[in-house]
């Protein structure tokens, strides 16, 4: 009978995860989207260090669009009293729960949803909610972003791809009543990819403008509202602002 470690290694992976015998698990990228990953996981690093300083022991966390667990699995390394991972597929959940039991981390779980269809009643509120790569695979991101809110009680980090802006003055119905734009959405198609491991699951992509983003977090109830340094050597989208991470507090 194989090991935890041979299963994962016998298989590709989106991320190239250190495993706990200091091996790689491989990656069906040949490497190409670690830069992204590493980016964003020194973001988030960044960012928590920021708020709660180093010691997360009190932390409960939640990571939205989990996929394969990366981010709910690093925070539950860095010492997070509880992480809950959810995904729409179930294959990202199965997964996400091997390689945590891979690592010994009995404070990560994992579920199936849709973040359109969560109940956050039903789930509590957590310290740390994060949504990083979602938003823009998705045909409801008000509807997501109020989700965020209703998870939260401490702060948010929303990751995303941008378009670029729109903004000037909009005719209301009638040149009387003139309206400023607050940002801008774009349509993306991804119904012919619904199968992809990381594409939305309706295929129906509204991807925010930056100020769109922003103005929306709050109007749903955040505030202090910012938009995260990436670091020197960041992954190019991130450098050039092509995509955001941003932080939310409640
Ligand atoms: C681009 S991947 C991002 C994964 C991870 N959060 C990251 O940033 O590396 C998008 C993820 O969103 C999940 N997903 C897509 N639509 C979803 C939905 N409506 N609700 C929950 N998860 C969804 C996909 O299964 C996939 O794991």
């Amino acid at each position: 009978m194989s090991t935890l470690l041979e299963q994962i290694r016998a298989r590709e992976w989106f991320y190239a995860y250190e495993l706990p015998d200091g091996t790689r698990a491989p990656t069906y990228h040949g490497g190409e989207l670690d830069a992204v990953h590493d980016t964003r996981w020194s973001m988030v690093e960044q960012a928590l260090n920021a708020h709660f300083g180093d010691d997360w022991q009190a932390l409960r966390a939640l990571d939205l669009a989990c996929h394969q667990g990366y981010f709910a699995v690093q925070l539950a390394r860095r010492g997070c009293r509880e992480v809950l991972g959810v995904d729409a597929r179930a294959q990202h959940v199965e997964d996400s729960r091997l390689i945590a039991e891979a690592y010994g981390l009995g404070q990560a779980s994992f579920m199936a949803g849709d973040i359109h269809a969560l109940e956050p009643s039903a789930l509590g509120r957590f310290d740390v909610v994060m949504m990083l790569g979602l938003l823009y695979h998705l045909e409801n991101p008000v509807g997501a972003l109020r989700t965020c809110r209703a998870l939260c009680n401490d702060l948010c980090l929303v990751e995303t791809q941008l378009v670029p802006g729109m903004s000037g003055p909009v005719d209301f119905g009638s040149y009387r009543f003139v309206k400023p734009l607050q940002g801008a959405f774009g349509l993306v198609d991804e119904t012919q990819e619904t199968h992809g491991p990381e594409a939305s699951v309706t295929g129906i992509c509204l991807v925010p403008s930056l100020e769109g983003l922003l103005w929306l977090l709050e109007k749903v109830g955040f505030r202090e509202v910012t938009v995260l340094q990436p670091p020197a050597d960041a992954y190019e989208q991130l450098k050039f602002g092509k995509r955001v991470m941003v932080a939310a507090r409640v």
